[in-house]
């Protein structure tokens, strides 16, 4: 069964309470949290301010997905807002390793993510000690956007790289993951579905988060 984790980027953030409550009485696994600096990436979402309480509001799983520059920065205050899992972007750190040591020591799980162009090579001496890699099947920074098909091929390199390995670590999709294509994405070989808009803009998020659950 994947493991399902919403995007609160496409929440009603007039009405955060109403979707946390909804989330935590689906079957999504983890609530995912994207972080945008306005410079990483071009657009800006939310901070401590709205990560701290939907933190404390939830009964899963916070999975926060960390789309700005020096990362390193900030984990321990991430942790400190209720972080469970924390993923970098191994294009904003030229000191990975220490990243996930960081993160690690502050108990946290350890995620990196991979931006579209990004070869899945690039993890080769460094796979045993993540987590979590994040394949962005978009371009980072916005929600809603058009599943980009080359992912697809870049999921079967990774668990092949994972297998070879012996690695403990799960591969989640993030962007444009819709009920149509979840089928070939989990047969590729994720483990987690990442969705925005394809929950909260269903006329029955609940609804479509079980069915995601089924696949
Ligand atoms: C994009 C974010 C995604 C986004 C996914 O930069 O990392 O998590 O919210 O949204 P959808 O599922 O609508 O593509
Ligand atoms: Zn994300």
């Amino acid at each position: 069964m994947p493991i399902i984790a919403p995007s609160l980027l496409s929440a009603d953030f007039l009405n955060l309470q109403k979707d946390c409550e909804m989330l935590n009485a689906s079957e999504a696994d983890w609530f995912h949290l994207d972080v945008m600096d306005g410079s990483f990436v071009p657009n800006i979402s939310f901070g401590f301010p709205v990560i701290e309480p939907v933190c404390k509001a939830t009964t899963k799983v916070c999975d926060v997905h960390l789309m700005i520059l020096e990362p390193g920065k900030y984990a321990e205050a991430f942790q400190k807002a209720g972080a469970n899992i924390l993923t970098v972007h191994i294009e904003a750190c030229p000191h990975l390793h220490r990243n996930l040591q960081q993160i690690k020591s502050l108990g946290m799980k350890a995620g990196v993510a991979l931006n579209p162009h990004t070869p899945v090579d690039q993890l080769h001496d460094i796979i045993q000690d993540i987590d979590l890699v994040c394949l962005m099947s978009v371009n980072p920074g916005f929600g809603g956007q058009q599943f980009i098909p080359r992912t697809l091929d870049k999921i079967r390199a990774l668990k092949q790289l994972i297998t070879e390995r012996g690695a403990n670590t799960l591969i989640e999709i993030d962007g444009g993951v819709t009920l149509e294509n979840a089928p070939s994405i989990l047969q590729a070989g994720a483990d987690v579905l990442v969705a925005g808009n394809t929950v909260f803009k269903s006329a029955d998020p609940v609804a479509t988060i079980a069915a995601l659950k089924k696949l």
